[in-house]
């Protein structure tokens, strides 16, 4: 596994890569990496002859007061397991690299980045997607993979690429999940013991909303209630947002019809903890 830190070493190996033919597969992260990177990981390294991630905590998509100056880093374990992942090359340009000077030019991608965490998270979807189409125009994959936890910001980026005519095919790889449910995230390393043990209440408060749809309920009021009952049950926890948003348009639904996303987003201390279902009816 190659280690690049520019984009012009990074441009001049995949030339010469793109002249022996073959695909290319590509999985953008910030790095401290768990099963749901590895699995993205091995997935592109799977179905493509090259694989190339990128390693980048992307400032533009950090708040003021969000968690950017703590946000984990490992480089030693994060190499390691993107060799054995599968991964051919591993990007890790600095922000001076990836951001010589402040930017001009940003892409915005309206209504569906304003809602939920776009709603919490000011300009967030907009840094999301300045980065992904700087990286997508650097590497010019054929497959990019993302994952389903982050079900917004693959809609954000679907829609960018459908808008931009970026020709890139999207692969949306399922949620990675500890063995009590919590969705993995590299932010679940900031939880106290106390605040890790209550955690699972996202996914358990999910899959009682699964529940009730397979038992027949379609309005979307009384699933959030109780979704919120749940995970609020007796804790400190600080509900952001639980929402039931059309798979189509993504903009929230009354009743469960067609394809629904149900997404929750949650703050546990100072942890902000998001997750979500894909349920149909
Ligand atoms: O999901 C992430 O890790 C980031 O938002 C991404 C897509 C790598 C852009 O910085």
């Amino acid at each position: 596994m190659k280690i690049i830190r520019t984009i012009k070493a990074l441009r001049s190996i995949l030339i010469a890569q793109r002249k022996k033919a073959g695909s290319i597969g590509f999985v953008p992260t910030m790095g401290y990496f768990h099963q749901g990177h590895t699995a993205l990981m091995k997935a592109s390294a799977k179905e493509n002859h090259v694989t190339v991630v990128s390693l980048f905590v992307n400032p533009i998509q950090f708040g003021p007061k969000e968690d950017l100056s703590r946000y984990p880093r490992d480089l030693k374990r994060d190499t390691r397991l993107a060799r054995e992942s599968g991964v051919d090359i591993l990007f890790i340009p600095s922000v001076k690299e990836m951001y010589p000077e402040p930017l001009l030019t940003f892409v915005e991608v309206g209504k569906i980045a304003d809602i939920l965490c776009g709603a919490s998270r000011p300009g967030h979807f907009r840094g999301v997607a300045t980065v992904v189409a700087k990286l997508l125009n650097i590497v010019q994959p054929d497959i990019m993979y993302l994952g389903q936890k982050d079900a917004q910001q693959v809609e954000v980026i679907k829609r960018m690429v459908q808008d931009l005519n970026i020709p890139a095919q999207i692969k949306v790889c399922r949620t990675e999940r500890e063995q009590d449910g919590l969705a993995m995230s590299s932010r679940n390393s900031y939880l106290s013991p106390s605040e890790r043990a209550v955690a699972p209440r996202l996914y358990q408060a999910l899959c009682q909303a699964r529940r009730m749809i397979a038992d027949g309920e379609r309005n979307t009021s009384k699933i959030i209630s109780q979704i919120k009952k749940l995970i609020s049950d007796g804790t400190n926890v600080s509900i952001e947002y639980v929402s039931c948003v059309g798979l189509d348009r993504f903009v929230p639904v009354r009743r469960i019809k067609g394809k629904v996303l149900v997404a929750v987003a949650v703050r546990i201390g100072t942890t902000r903890l998001i997750d979500n279902i894909v349920v149909k009816a």
